[in-house]
């Protein structure tokens, strides 16, 4: 019932033209409730039955994370709609004005944060002409000033075929892309005796369970040459919008602290250095090869 009212009083401000007041209010909202995990399901399903819900579909960042037109949340595009804070043209006017407020939130931030910090090792590992393997990677965003170069040292894996047809249509036939899951490519390289001074990932981990992080710290130590590095970034519990994420975007991520992490590298023999980022919402770990 007290759910219900907030909800009601949510989409009564927005119809009556205050959605910039309603928006952080609905935010802050979901953030405590998701901390009281008896009743939080209770709080989702209730949103999730209010007229309120399809208002907030109408702006295409949360319509795409609901719908998963790729079968699985967080497909590469969405990050765009991240990255480039641009709403496609047929965007109703509300929901450019729903988008706006989510593409600044912490956790957005974080993500626009976590590309530029591995635009920087990227860019400096590819004019070391270091070997680099980038698992799950997306439209290999980081990769940007890259594009016209020659990227033979560079191996992008991906699962998602149409991710792979964008980083081919940006940066051109040659590029060494994988459509493959992160694991069967790592088999496959540990077999074929390769070698990479640079293996990174970005927004995968935060979807394995604890048993697939510590197969990918095995198998990617299995790939490192000596010197090389293993950077991965994971989301951080508790960021702000974590309410909002679950209930609004339907999006469901494994969070973890730096000290999980540091478990998982000290486990597979790395001497980890981890660090949490400037927005707070994103934890790195940075691992280097023990030999
Ligand atoms: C959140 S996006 C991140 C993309 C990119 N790394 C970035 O930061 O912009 C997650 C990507 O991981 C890929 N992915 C998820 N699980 C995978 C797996 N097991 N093997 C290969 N790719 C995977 C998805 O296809 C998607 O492109």
């Amino acid at each position: 019932m007290h759910d219900d009212r907030f909800f009601d009083k949510t989409l009564e401000m927005i119809e009556g033209g205050m959605l910039d007041f309603a928006m952080p209010m609905l935010v802050g909202k979901l953030y405590g409730a998701f901390g009281h995990r008896e009743g939080w399901f209770k709080t989702r399903d209730t949103y999730r039955k209010h007229p309120l819900r399809a208002v907030m579909m109408e702006d295409p960042y949360i319509a795409r994370c609901v719908t998963k037109p790729r079968g699985y949340a967080g497909d590469a595009e969405l990050i765009d709609l991240i990255y480039d804070r641009t709403p496609p043209e047929t965007a109703s006017e509300r929901g450019r004005r729903i988008f706006s407020h989510g593409i600044e939130f912490q956790a957005s931030e974080g993500v626009r944060q976590r590309r530029d910090y591995a635009e920087k090792f990227v860019g400096q590992a590819f004019q070391d002409g270091k070997r680099i393997l980038c698992l799950a990677c997306g439209h290999f965003r980081e990769g940007d000033p890259l594009i016209g170069k020659n990227l033979e040292r560079i191996d992008l894996v991906d699962q998602d075929p149409l991710s792979l047809a964008k980083v081919r249509s940006r940066h051109g036939e040659a590029v060494r892309c994988h459509e493959a899951n992160v694991f069967s490519y790592l088999r496959g390289a540990v077999s074929r005796g390769e070698q990479f001074d640079l293996v990174y990932t970005l927004g995968l981990t935060d979807y394995l369970d604890d048993r697939a992080m510590s197969l990918l710290h095995r198998m990617v130590k299995s790939v490192l040459a000596p010197e090389g590095r293993f950077i991965l970034a994971n989301f951080m519990p508790n960021h702000l919008a974590i309410g909002w994420m679950d209930a609004v975007m339907d999006w469901q991520l494994i969070y973890r602290e730096p000290a999980e992490l540091a478990r998982f590298a000290d486990a597979a023999g790395f001497s980890p250095k981890t660090w949490i980022d400037r927005t707070g919402a994103i934890a790195w770990c940075e691992m280097e090869s023990p030999w």
